[in-house]
């Protein structure tokens, strides 16, 4: 088995690539155009060891896909490769059309060529699982949750971007036959994740003694998934997935945004002790545009169909992380210091 991973120099596709590799899946083909929010660093050891080729390219650009996929003959391809901070998607959509929606129909179109020039029996093993979010679904009240069957109803520019992604899958394996699997799984947190997403950012800016902007009243509410229990369920739903499925995937831990605040507070109170208690850096500021109140996922589909069940508790994880980032200052410094400094994004209407 070949495997291609796209956008496995990110957070979640580099902790998807290391899972792989530990089960026995190399070597492996990363493609990534290593934008902003890329750390080939993380995958540093895996490329000395062989254990994994990355390979710098966009998913926009057909050629260079398709001479990847012609030399590697991959039999899974995992896209993770997008533009995924909502707050940038408010400031300049039409990156995250590019790559989160183009880029998606370009790489299905070199898929199905590529498929097309296989034997009958390796065509219909090509598989593609395609990485999508919950915030498709766009927002729910204090009741419900997400399941395979809701809705498509996004908010965002980077949610409707991902929405539109979806619909082209579905429509190129219901037209052209292509064998595909759809995950939309609800937020993800852990090692490594850019500093622009709320945990990581609060962190940082608490340990810089900064103000902690929480958006509006601090209300709203994240399901929240550990990114190995993430790479477990993908591997799980790739190898194990019906053609053309989709599967939800989550936590089964559904925060507010202000006990996650409190949560990362309360940790470094214990581990980094300070004159007082970090939460005193809480500010509320103003809103998010089109900030979509709650997301939650009925993940029962996966978890009796493939087995999978998130194993890490939320506030082990959550503790873990806080760790995680107080031990690996090397990672994190250079980005706020080159890359992003903590800055509001998207809040302009
Ligand atoms: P990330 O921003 O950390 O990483 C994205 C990676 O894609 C980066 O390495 C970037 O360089 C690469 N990339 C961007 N544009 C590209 C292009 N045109 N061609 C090739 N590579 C490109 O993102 P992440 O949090 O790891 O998310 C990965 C996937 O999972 C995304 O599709 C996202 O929509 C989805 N997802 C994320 C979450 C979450 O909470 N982070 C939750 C559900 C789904
Ligand atoms: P984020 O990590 O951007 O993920 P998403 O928007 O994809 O869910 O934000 C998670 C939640 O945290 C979301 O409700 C917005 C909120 N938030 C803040 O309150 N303050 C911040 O500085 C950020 C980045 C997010």
């Amino acid at each position: 088995m070949s495997i291609l991973v796209t956008g496995g120099a990110g957070f979640i596709g580099s902790a998807l690539c290391r899972r792989l590799i530990r089960e026995g899946h190399a070597p492996l083909t990363v493609v990534d155009k290593l934008t902003y929010a890329a750390s080939p660093k993380t995958l540093e050891k895996e490329q000395a060891s062989g254990a994994l080729e990355l390979v710098e390219a966009d998913i926009c650009d057909t050629d260079a896909m398709d001479t990847v996929f012609k030399r590697t003959q991959p039999t899974l391809v995992f896209n993770l490769a997008a533009e995924t901070h909502v707050d940038r998607s408010i400031d300049g959509p039409e990156a995250f059309l590019k790559t989160n929606t183009l880029g998606v129909l370009r790489l299905l179109e070199v898929m199905r060529s590529h498929r097309d020039t296989l034997a009958p029996d390796a065509r219909d093993t090509l598989r593609l699982i395609h990485i999508s979010t919950d915030e498709v679904f766009g927002a729910l009240g204090s009741e419900g949750v997400f399941t395979e069957q809701s809705p498509y109803d996004p908010s965002s520019p980077y949610a409707a971007s991902k929405a539109a992604s979806d619909h082209l899958v579905r429509a190129w394996t219901r037209t052209y036959g292509l064998n595909t699997v759809i995950t939309n799984c609800s937020n993800n947190y852990g090692p490594y994740q850019f500093p622009e997403k709320l945990i990581p950012l609060m962190i940082l800016k608490a340990l810089a003694g900064e103000r902690l902007p929480v958006y509006g009243d601090g209300q709203q509410v994240r399901d929240w998934l550990h990114v190995d229990d993430h790479a477990d369920a993908l591997i799980k739903a790739a190898t194990l997935g019906e053609p053309g499925a989709t599967y939800a995937i989550g936590g089964r831990a559904e925060r507010t945004n202000l006990q996650v605040v409190h949560g990362i507070c309360a940790a470094l109170d214990a581990a980094r002790p300070a004159s007082s208690s970090y939460s005193g850096l809480i500010q509320h500021v103003t809103d998010r545009p089109g900030h979509d109140r709650r997301y939650a996922i009925a993940p029962d589909y996966i978890e009796q169909s493939l087995g999978w069940r998130a194993q890490k508790p939320f506030e082990t994880g959550l503790a873990e992380t806080v760790d995680w980032y107080l031990d690996n200052e090397a990672w994190w410094r250079p980005i706020l210091e080159q890359r992003y400094a903590g800055q509001r994004l998207g809040a302009a209407v």
